[in-house]
């Protein structure tokens, strides 16, 4: 049954919203693209026609993020829980004793420990568990001691499912910092010469599913155990551009668009800007109410996932339903914690938290009388 006939807003946590002047190039030249006579749906990874595209996402990338020239830029598919596997496959053997640090600050760096944990000493290092991941941990100097010795410290940047966010990464010196940045790749500055390794999957702030990104420092290739197959070795990967078998052709063409997008508005300065404008309008608002509750703690809220709960269970099933049919979509939180997650990925614009606030407001005032 149709619901609505215009776009409506779509906060939802990924696969999320893309750039509506991305989605009208794409239907512009889905038939036949650039007058190649065929879809870029139909053409080889290896085309004339695809190559380019490639080399302009890496280059676009590139510009948007400053990279120094010593990071490659590599493409692999299983979404980003199949890095919770290549990371140790690949960097565990810099430790003499296969031994990792995970920093668990939610969900996923939970499935990130528990999967490092197959292949070697992976270890929690921090954690934030207590009062439901609301918090990111205090990291103290006694903290980055016991890093001594450990090939990598993993951590996500972001909690999707929480609402927390890292706005300090730990000084790890010589242990390379491994960045799960799914949820906010590209969404503020970060100075990329502080990482070791970043991977982040498409869907988000990117494109479309399909494809994971990792960005990794030259020294860090050439460690796989010898059990990494080889479609997850880094060094393999990129020994052959991403090209050793087909690569999903259109993401990697939508990411181009998205990417040129991003510059089109200034650049990641001038998005993160607008992340900034986003996610203050809704934080005012929840601060301001006593009816609308977030526990999330101050310093770490998210910039792109904004975590909040009803009163009752009723007023949020009825509050989630009034959402969705005036076409504010996919706020429901997620099933492990429940409550309202909005996401307000880069290609969210402001006008669809304006118009969450005013329906909130609307609700509150009616609930209230
Ligand atoms: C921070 C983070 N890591 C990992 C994942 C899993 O991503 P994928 O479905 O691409 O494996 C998600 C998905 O939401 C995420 O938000």
């Amino acid at each position: 049954m149709p619901r609505f006939a215009e776009r409506a807003y779509n906060f939802s946590p990924g696969p999320a919203v893309l750039p509506l002047p991305v989605l009208e190039k794409v239907q512009k030249e889905l038939l036949n693209y650039r007058e190649c006579g065929a879809s870029i749906l139909e053409i080889s990874h290896r085309s004339k026609d695809f190559l380019p595209i490639l080399d302009e996402t890496q280059q676009l990338f590139r510009q948007l993020t400053q990279l120094p020239d010593n990071y490659r830029l590599l493409f692999f598919s299983g979404g980003a829980q199949m890095q919770f596997s290549a990371v140790p496959l690949n960097l565990l053997s810099r430790s003499a004793s296969n031994r990792a640090s995970y920093a668990v600050t939610g969900k996923w760096g939970e499935l990130a420990l528990e999967e490092g944990k197959s292949y070697g000493s992976a270890e929690e290092w921090v954690h934030g568990r207590e009062n439901r991941y609301n918090r990111i941990p205090t990291v103290h100097a006694e903290d980055l001691k016991q890093l001594k010795g450990s090939a990598y410290l993993h951590l996500t940047s972001n909690n999707t499912l929480y609402g927390t966010q890292w706005n300090h990464f730990p000084q790890t010196g010589e242990v390379p910092l491994v960045i799960d940045a799914t949820s906010d790749i590209l969404s503020r500055e970060v100075d990329f010469s502080q990482f070791g390794l970043v991977y982040a999957s498409l869907q988000k702030n990117l494109g479309p599913a399909g494809l994971t990104l990792v960005v990794v420092r030259e020294d860090l290739l050439g460690y796989h155990l010898p059990q990494t197959p080889k479609l997850l070795r880094y060094q393999a990967i990129d020994s052959q551009n991403s090209l050793n078998n087909t690569i999903n052709v259109f993401a990697v063409y939508v990411m181009r668009y998205v990417l040129e997008w991003y510059q089109e508005q200034g650049g990641v300065a001038a998005i993160e800007q607008q992340n900034r404008q986003k996610a203050k309008l809704l934080y005012d608002y929840l601060d301001e109410s006593d009816f609308f509750l977030t526990n999330v703690n101050l310093p770490d809220r998210s910039l792109v996932n904004v975590i909040f709960d009803l009163p009752t269970t009723e007023l949020l099933q009825q509050f989630l339903r009034e959402c969705d049919e005036v076409g504010l979509l996919a706020l429901k939180g997620h099933r492990e914690v429940g409550g309202v997650r909005a996401s307000l990925y880069n290609a969210l614009p402001l006008a669809a938290v304006e118009r969450l606030v005013e329906k909130m407001w609307d609700f509150e005032r009616k609930a209230l009388t």
